[in-house]
């Protein structure tokens, strides 16, 4: 399996490493990303694309009493998130499964916070996957979207990925160009966030109480 297939669903050994170094590598950039967006101290959140499970427990520690989901459509993912977060599934406060992000197994307006670390270059249907994650967060709550690389970064791992999409298939895209993917999908009040030099990108978005 190519490189970029394992980024895009973990699997074997060689995706079971790449999931660990993954949560240290994105370690940074997840907390710079979601120190724009507030954590609601209760009330549910989802982690989409979940990887190896750091993120699910940054959001654990950050969110006081809420319960926190993670879901991933790679099996191996799914395993080791589970593993990293064994102590907070057994009291339930985390729960971990295998699906899609473009056929979430959730019920419409539950989320108070959507998170997708490093994952949507991978998605198969970016519009529609944005709209099927507007259905289940909850009206007032919010999506945050973060990447480390992001089209028009001059930050050399940004060019890299960004030379190499048309063969990898990762979907990069520029900061305007995510501020219109969650506007299209509904979310209003979109805020894009840059950090040049180091080709990092967080955009986040609100869904309104009342739908226009
Ligand atoms: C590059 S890894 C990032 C993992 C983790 N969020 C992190 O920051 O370390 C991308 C993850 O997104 C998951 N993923 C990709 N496409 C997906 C999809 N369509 N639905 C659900 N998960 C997906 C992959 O299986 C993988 O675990």
């Amino acid at each position: 399996m190519a490189l970029n297939d394992q980024f895009r669903k973990p699997s074997g050994w060689m995706g079971r490493w790449l999931l660990r170094n993954m949560n240290k590598r994105h370690s940074g950039v997840t907390d710079w990303g979601l120190s724009h967006i507030t954590i609601p101290r209760d009330g549910a959140i989802l982690d989409v694309g979940c990887g190896g499970g750091r993120t699910i427990a940054k959001l654990v520690s950050a969110s006081g009493s809420g319960q926190v989901f993670g879901l991933d459509h790679s099996a191996d993912s799914v395993r080791l998130a589970a593993k990293t977060n064994a102590a907070t599934i057994r009291t339930g406060r985390v729960e971990i499964i295998q699906g899609s992000v473009s056929q979430l197994p959730y019920a419409s307006d539950i989320f108070d916070l959507v998170a997708a670390v490093e994952t949507i270059y991978f998605w198969p249907d970016l519009p529609a996957d944005v709209r099927e994650i507007w259905r289940v967060v909850k009206p007032g709550g919010s999506l945050a979207v973060i990447c480390e690389v992001y089209k028009g970064a001059p930050a050399a791992m940004s060019k890299m990925v960004e030379k190499h999409a048309s063969k990898t298939g990762m979907r990069v895209l520029a900061p305007e160009e995510l501020r219109t993917l969650l506007q299209d999908a509904g979310f209003v009040e979109v805020e894009v966030f840059t950090d040049a030099p180091k080709g990092w990108v967080c955009a986040t978005g609100l869904k309104p109480l009342r739908a226009a």
